[in-house]
């Protein structure tokens, strides 16, 4: 079910417009907590609160998008540039593409820049996505914020055993936002559904099976996904730690 929710102001000659799109329907089964990851308090909000705050720290973006399974009544916004959808899927490919569904039928043009973000990454700056969107805007294809891996990789035999050393010179952890137009992004996961978007673990992933090749930018290491249960006290040590020392509050 979509709510009922107004689309967003209608500025149809207006040049490409860019939106964020949140998905926020998984159910944090690695983060060991009782509810839903996004839905913990870290720093004194909700991570999906730090998350959509940071994205409406950035003017360029005409609206905020955000995917919560349909049986979700934890997350509401009074924002004016936030709308939330009950479609959330099984996948997380799934409820992207549920979610951009969405984000067209509220007035998003197959022109306009749609830039996906986890909710789970509550550590995101203003100024990474306006990097990300700067980086972009001109490019035919679109990117994502990724870090060169700084450690050295190994794979693992069935014994759980170092068997290979894997060259690292190329290799990038892919981060969010991820960035395409919308009528991309919307067809390279259309050419997935049949497969039930098997492999489809970002954004990229389905743009570059379509033979097409997303802009790496580069961001910070601080844009870390939470993920295990030792996740939120780090996210809660970098929060706490760009705020002034008078506002710093005692964890949670
Ligand atoms: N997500 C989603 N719909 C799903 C699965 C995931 O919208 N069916 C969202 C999550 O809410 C999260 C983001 O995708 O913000 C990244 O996924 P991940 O970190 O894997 O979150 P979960 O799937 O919730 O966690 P886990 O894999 O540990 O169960
Ligand atoms: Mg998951």
């Amino acid at each position: 079910m979509v709510t009922n929710a107004p689309p967003f102001p209608d500025t149809a000659d207006a040049p490409a417009r860019c939106y964020a799109l949140i998905p926020c329907a998984g159910s944090g089964s690695r983060a060991g907590t009782a509810q839903p990851k996004q839905y913990q308090r870290v720093a004194g909000a909700r991570l999906i609160d730090h998350t959509v705050n940071a994205l409406l720290g950035v003017p360029a973006l005409a609206g905020v998008g955000v995917v919560v399974a349909p049986d979700d009544v934890a997350y509401t916004s009074p924002d004016a540039r936030v709308r939330v959808w009950h479609v959330g899927g099984a996948t997380r490919a799934h409820s992207v593409f549920n979610g951009l569904l969405a984000l067209q039928g509220a007035g998003a043009r197959p022109q306009d820049w749609v830039l996906v973000h986890d909710a789970a990454r509550c550590l995101l700056r203003p100024a990474e996505v306006e990097a990300l969107i700067d980086s972009c805007i001109e490019d035919p294809v679109g990117g994502l914020l990724a870090v060169p891996v700084p450690d050295t990789l190994k794979k693992a035999d069935a014994g759980g055993r170092a068997h290979q050393t894997v060259d690292r010179a190329d290799v990038w952890q892919a981060q969010t936002p991820q960035m395409f137009r919308v009528s991309t992004l919307w067809s390279a996961l259309e050419a997935q559904s049949a497969e039930g978007f098997a492999g489809i673990t970002d954004e990229a992933s389905a743009v570059e099976r379509t033979g097409l090749t997303p802009r790496l930018v580069r961001g910070s290491v601080q844009n870390f996904k939470v993920t295990y249960p030792e996740d939120f006290a780090l996210a809660e040590a970098v929060l706490q730690s760009r705020r002034p020392s008078t506002q710093r509050e005692d964890t949670e």
